[in-house]
């Protein structure tokens, strides 16, 4: 007999761990607790849809999710259900309608995987509607405050670093400044991680307006020394500090911003200062898709298992995360609240000026 009837989403841009983190909740939740997990499909869409999308979840549909990047039950980060596009896409309240849908499937409360925005749709249909929402904290930036680590983001440096490793090669070869944009459109963590690690010469993060004549001295330095090639690694967000808009469209708000033109900008502006060959590469969403690496799999295995541990303690209207190193949790009011940019002071910043690295600011 089940104690217990929830329903778990994903909202917001995918992250290499979600199917692990609704796995776990799966396995402990259905397979030692016997309680019932009903999968929501397209973050509230599912519920909010004629007919409902609702996939019955066991340990059995589970198989094969621990490695499998995005999520199987599909995301959106157009789904706010406070400002639903009706079908004359005009934005209307729909939450009265998820509540009395989240009542009608008999669910309890609901597990909402995602980052800042879903959080805050959650938090407020907890204080609208007083639904039970219980929060997995979830974005490849890793930008939210309330958590050292979100799953995903290990992953997303490891794929931008080995993109480094392989622009490294073909950089030297042929005696190139080669440049690489990163995801990041307000936090330069992936780019300074990557960086860091793929060993480049140069980051540009949107926290550190840059000067480009910086840069161009620092290839020039490196020439100086023999050394012909030179890697950038550069965060979409980033900008000159003169306040070059960026390139390609770029409009506010969440969701709604196109990746690309950052790199292309500084490299162009390189190429007005100094005798040089640039090529840049958009990594894009391949630092967003694929398997997890391990480091996410066991953090998004800990979150699922935490999130179930709450919930069974009656502790809705929290939010796992991992702080100093342990896994706890806070409200889910007070994880919203605050968003995690690179301190200019951050010791990461300061180990890379250490080995040499150029910020440009
Ligand atoms: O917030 C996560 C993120 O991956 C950002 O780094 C990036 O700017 C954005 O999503 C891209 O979103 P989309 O998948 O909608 O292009």
């Amino acid at each position: 007999m089940a104690t217990h009837r929830i329903g778990i989403l994903t909202g917001g841009g995918d992250a290499p761990g979600l199917n692990a983190v609704i796995r776990a909740v799966v396995k402990y939740a259905v397979g030692k607790l016997h309680w019932q997990v009903i999968g929501v499909e397209d973050a509230f869409n599912g519920l909010l849809e004629a007919p409902r999308r609702l996939q019955d979840l066991t340990p059995r549909s589970c198989q094969d999710l621990l490695s499998k990047g995005g999520t199987v039950l599909g995301t959106t980060n157009r789904a706010d259900p406070f400002s639903y596009p009706d079908e004359d896409g005009n934005l209307v309240d729909r939450s009265a309608d998820l509540a009395a849908a989240i009542k009608e499937e008999g669910l309890e409360g609901l597990v909402v995987i995602g980052g800042d925005g879903t959080q805050a749709i959650g938090l407020r249909l907890m204080d609208t509607h007083g639904i039970p929402v219980l929060g997995v904290p979830k974005t490849i930036d890793n930008d939210l405050s309330a958590t050292d680590l979100t799953f995903g983001f290990i992953s997303a440096v490891e794929a931008a670093t080995d993109a480094l490793d392989r622009l490294h090669t073909t950089a030297e070869s042929h005696d190139r400044v080669m440049l690489l944009e990163v995801m990041g459109r307000d936090a330069g963590w992936i780019a300074l991680w990557a960086g860091v690690a793929g060993g480049a010469d140069c980051i540009a993060i949107p926290e550190i307006p840059y000067d480009p004549d910086k840069f161009a001295a620092k290839i020039k330095a490196r020439r100086m020394k023999g050394r012909h090639f030179t890697l950038i690694v550069v965060a979409e967000g980033a900008q000159p500090i003169e306040g070059d808009s960026l390139p390609s469209e770029v409009q506010h708000g969440k969701g709604s911003i196109k990746t690309g033109g950052a790199a292309e900008t500084l490299a162009r502006s390189l190429t007005e200062r100094l005798n040089v060959e640039t090529r840049t590469t958009v990594l894009g969403h391949l630092q967003r898709g694929g398997s997890p690496v391990a480091f996410d799999r066991v953090l998004a295995t800990e979150f699922g298992v935490k999130a179930v541990e709450l919930i069974h303690a009656g502790r809705w209207g929290e939010m796992v995360r991992l702080k100093d190193n342990e896994v706890s949790s806070v409200p889910i009011r007070d994880a919203v609240s605050e968003y995690r940019t690179v301190d200019q002071d951050h010791p990461l910043i300061a180990t890379a000026r250490a080995v040499g690295i150029e910020f440009g600011g």
